[in-house]
């Protein structure tokens, strides 16, 4: 393996922290000193790439930060970087901190920032795919996805009980900006009667259908994505203008989605994608997102990860099974 000239990495994370942030960076830090590479961490992201906010990191450190939520670099979403002006501040941090590479740890908004730095920058990258949405292409998932799932179904269990025992109907509007993953994925695991995301916006007459015939029995429950296009309240007026009958409450998950321990699946998947992203450097890739695919490592360049990632097709067949 040829280390070419990598003698200090720079890493960072970005965007909307996920559980699993903290694993990458002790993957990413451990592997780079089995070679003799250096590693400081960018604080706050992109707005400490500006700044010039750098600390040195050490697996020891790091090591006992795999289980916890949240990343301890901070991160931030970054209007300066968003710049020209900002970019050229960050690439002169870089070069004046002798940083010959660099692994960033984030979102879509993360990897477009990349694709306009690499135009004035010539220094490698290599991402890694951090976000509980699962919207990137590149990955089957996203480090983060899986603790966000969890916790949504958990929520969502303790909502069921409360909706059974008053007859109620249930909104339960998760995150997923523009994506359904968090909301397919939950709502099949809770058993939902209803699944509404932004992909499929003809599910929403399927629901009114099914409404009509609740006779408040039993809950309902409905899980709405918060990037479909109705949204919860439009949602729930409209059951309600419909079935005037129904007793109905809007809960919000929010962002307690994106808190807590990460699961076993993400501690995994940080790591490994960390030590991915040094190998890879180390190997001469650049502007690559490191990613698994059918359980394989890949490397996707940037401009095709920020395409927005595909429904699987069996899970969308399930949803329409579920919302009839
Ligand atoms: O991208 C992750 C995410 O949690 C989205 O699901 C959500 O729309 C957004 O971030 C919330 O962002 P903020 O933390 O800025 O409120």
């Amino acid at each position: 393996m040829d280390n070419g000239k990598i003698k200090h990495i720079g890493v960072f994370t970005s965007g909307g922290d996920s559980p699993g942030m903290n694993a990458a960076l002790y993957g990413t830090v451990k592997v780079a000193e089995q070679h003799g590479i250096r590693v400081s961490g960018i604080l706050k992201g992109y707005e400490g790439m500006i700044d010039g906010h750098f600390i040195p990191l050490e697996s020891q450190q790091l090591q006992k930060t795999v289980h916890r939520g949240g990343t301890v670099l901070k991160t931030a979403r970054s209007e300066r970087f968003m710049a020209v002006d900002g970019r050229q501040l960050a690439f002169k941090s870089l070069q004046d901190n002798d940083i010959d590479a660099v692994v960033a740890i984030g979102g879509d908004g993360t990897f477009k920032g990349l694709i306009a730095f690499s135009e004035i920058s010539k220094i490698p990258f290599i991402g890694i795919p951090g976000t509980i949405d699962n919207d990137l292409a590149g990955t089957d998932f996203t480090l983060g996805f899986d603790s966000a799932i969890n916790t949504a179904i958990e929520s969502i269990d303790k909502i069921k009980d409360t909706a059974e025992s008053h007859n109620r109907v249930f909104i339960v509007e998760v995150m997923g900006r523009d994506s359904g993953y968090i909301a397919i994925h939950s709502g099949l695991g809770v058993g939902a009667d209803a699944i509404l995301i932004p992909e499929s916006g003809e599910d929403f007459l399927q629901l009114l259908k099914k409404v009509k015939d609740y006779r408040s029995e039993d809950g309902f429950i409905v899980v709405v994505s918060e990037g479909d296009e109705l949204g919860a309240e439009l949602v729930a007026s409209k059951i309600k203008e419909l079935n005037p009958e129904v007793d109905l409450r809007i809960t919000k998950l929010g962002h307690v989605q994106r808190g807590g321990n990460p699961s076993a699946f993400d501690r995994m998947l940080g790591i490994r994608l960390g030590a991915a992203s040094v190998n890879a450097l180390m190997n001469g890739e650049r502007n690559v997102m490191a990613g698994i695919l059918d359980n394989q490592l890949k490397f996707t360049p940037f401009d095709s990860v920020v395409k927005q990632h595909q429904l699987n097709e069996e899970l969308y067949g399930l949803l329409k099974t579920l919302n009839t």
